[in-house]
Order: structure tokens, then sequence, then C-alpha cells
């Protein structure tokens, strides 16, 4: 395969275009090349590929055209969950670079594959796009975090609150309603990811509940409440999942720490940080922290994928990060289910 020494030799191929449409927006707008995009269905393709001048011939109905091709050194996965494991191991294999949505995957079995895969094709490199971590809200949030501006941690609260409602509206079959792509582990794993990541820690055990009262066409609860534990760092989780709630779509996330607290979400361009005083005691004032909400999270996962794979960089949101994400997200919904305190199994492979 030729070198790829600067953004324009990255050949990148896109499959499933409804949420791909953004990532292959954030390909063009960083000016790597468009190898192919892919959607089975026709209608998707054309409308992507026409509003993205993407030529007839770099348009594939068949996601092995894309595995096929030889020209294309990166692919970026957004089909749905189920189909993740599928197509992943089989581009690594043929030893393309991998971008694949998030939630990793829904079951054990197919995370060890994909874990398998991405450590026998180490000259591939592999990341999920768990966006929360390009946010630039949450950015910011992680590097205050860092450089000790609330002090040590104690608590993290997110939450995970998104009306699906219309996606199970007009009649049309939506791989959503699956049993195993329960909020949590789909949609959740959002919220589970940024505080497992805040934190810079895994948590030990989760307890949860949940509720089921608005989406009754879905097999499994659309509420979700749960505690969790991060044994080292000695801070407790809470992470809120809803995805019927009658509001608009945010995280809204709460950090509190020994020497302050920030309150923000991923939807509103301002961060209210409550800073304590010499003494030690809380503000009643906040300092607002403007946030660029304009900046397209996808643009910025990319520059980063594209970044590890032109400067032979590591990767940080690796295959074991999302994995250990869907892991703990496994652990709520067993907790939600069984009412038991659940230890997430962190073995992967
Ligand atoms: N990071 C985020 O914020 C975010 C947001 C939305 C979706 N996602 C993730 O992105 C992925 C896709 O979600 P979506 O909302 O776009 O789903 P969707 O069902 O709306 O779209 C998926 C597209 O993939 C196509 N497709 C399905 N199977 C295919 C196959 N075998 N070959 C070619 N095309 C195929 C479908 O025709 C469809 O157009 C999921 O993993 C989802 O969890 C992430």
């Amino acid at each position: 395969m030729k070198e790829i020494k600067q953004m324009k030799d990255l050949v990148v191929g896109v499959i499933g275009l409804n949420f791909g449409a953004y990532h292959l927006k954030s390909v063009i707008a960083d000016g790597a090349t468009v190898g192919a995009i892919c959607d089975k269905n026709e209608k998707v393709l054309k409308k992507v590929g026409d509003e993205c001048n993407i030529p007839e011939d770099k348009r594939v109905t068949d996601w092995h055209d894309i595995l096929n091709n030889k020209d294309i050194n990166a692919v970026i996965v957004v089909t749905p969950d189920m189909v993740h494991r599928e197509m992943v191991v089989a581009l690594l294999d043929a030893g393309k670079n991998v971008l694949c949505e998030k939630p990793l995957a829904l079951e054990k079995c197919d995370i060890d594959a994909i874990v398998q895969a991405v450590e026998r094709n180490p000259q591939c490199k592999f990341m999920v796009g768990q966006i929360c971590r390009f946010t630039p809200a949450f950015v910011k949030a992680k590097e205050l975090v860092d450089t000790g501006r609330i002090g040590e941690l104690y608590f993290v609260e997110s939450e995970y609150a998104h009306d699906y409602q219309h996606m199970f509206e007009g009649g049309e079959y939506n791989w959503r309603i699956d049993p195993k792509r329960h909020g949590v582990i789909g949609g959740g794993c959002h919220a589970v990811d940024l505080l497992r990541w805040i934190v810079n820690e895994d948590p030990c055990e989760v307890y949860a509940y949940g509720t089921h009262k608005l989406l009754l066409m879905l097999p499994y609860d659309d509420a979700t409440i749960s505690i969790m534990k991060f044994p080292k760092s000695n801070v407790m989780g809470k992470v809120f999942v809803s995805t019927g709630c009658k509001r608009n779509y945010t995280m809204r996330t709460c950090l509190y720490g020994t020497k302050g607290t920030l309150i923000f979400d991923n939807t509103s361009p301002g961060m209210q940080f409550f800073e304590a005083d010499e003494q030690g005691h809380g503000a009643n004032d906040c300092k607002t922290i403007e946030i660029d909400i304009a900046n397209h999270n996808t643009d910025y996962e990319f520059k980063k994928f594209a970044d590890a794979i032109i400067n032979n960089k590591v990767v940080e949101m690796n295959v074991f990060e999302g994995a250990k994400t869907v892991a703990a997200c496994m652990a709520i919904v067993e907790s939600s289910v069984t009412g038991k305190i659940v230890n997430p199994n962190y073995d992967f492979g």
C-alpha cells in the first residue's frame, strides 16, 4: 500500500451514510481523499452523494467494494451497531485503518472478535468514535480537571437525554428495537465513556434500576439510573439515561471537586464554573466559560484519527477504551434487570 505522508494520501471509504454523512463532510473538510462512499439504501446513497459531489463511480451499495478496493487505506464504519463486528474485522484483516462508530459492539463475543482483529493487525490504526472525547465542552472540562482547577474529584454525574420516539414512527423497522440494543449501551455509552475518561479510571461496581413508561414498543427500559464506584480515586459516579424524555437532546454533566464545581453539557455555549475562595468556601456566583459549540465534533475526531495514521501516533480512543465503556454499560443493564450490584467484566480478547 502507498505510504501515507499527508492528509490527501488518506483515501477514505465511509460505510453507512446517515450519521456517516457528518463523517464524510469532515473527511472532505479536512482535505483527505474520498475513495468511495457506501450505503445499501440507494436513496440515501444518492442523496448524500449528490449533496457532497461524490462522482457516480465512487458510490457503492455493497461494502465489499470498499473492502476490496486496494486504493482505500482508511474506512469509517457508521452502520448499525450489530453490523460493526463483521465489517471491522474484515477491514482490519484487509489491512485498512478503521474508525468505528460507538458503541464498539453490543455483545461480548463481538467485542472479543474485534479486540483479536486489532491485535493481529498492529500495522492498522483502530479508533472508536466515542465522540464526547472530541466535544468542545467535554474537552475543556477534562483540561480543567487534569490541571487541578476544581481540586480532587469526589462526585461526577452525566446523563444521556435523547428522545428516540420519532425513530419508531412511520412504520419502518428500526434496528434500535433489537433487545440487545438497550438504550444504556447504544446511547448511554456516551455518558459512561465521558465519566470513565474524566475520572481516568474504570468503575469497579455498578448498581442500577430502570423504568419503562415512554417507548412501549421497546423490549427494554427507556429510562435507567445507575450509580458506580471508582475505587482508586474514591469517586462516586451517577449516570441517567432516558431515550424517551420530553426535552431537547443533551448530556447535562456535573463534576464536583474539592476546590470547585463544573456544570455543563454538549449543546450549550457556556460552562458554569464555581470556584471555592481561598478559605475554601463554596462560591454563590459562577464564572461562565465560553464554549464553541459550532465546532463540529466529527471534524476533530477525524483529525485525531488521521494524525495517528499519518504520524504513526498512538490512538487514545482505542479498542480497549471502547470495550471497557461497553462492559460498564452491560453491567448497568444487568444490574437494572437483576437488582444486584454488578462488577463489569473488563477481560477481553
Ligand atoms: N457519535 C454519535 O453521536 C452518533 C450519532 C448517531 C449514530 N451513531 C452511531 O452510528 C451508527 C449508525 O447510526 P445511524 O443513526 O446513522 O443509523 P441509521 O440506521 O440511521 O443509518 C445507518 C445507515 O447504514 C446503512 N446500512 C446498514 N447496513 C448496511 C450495510 N450492511 N451496508 C451498507 N450500508 C448499510 C443503512 O442503509 C443506513 O442508511 C451506529 O453505530 C450509531 O450508534 C453515533
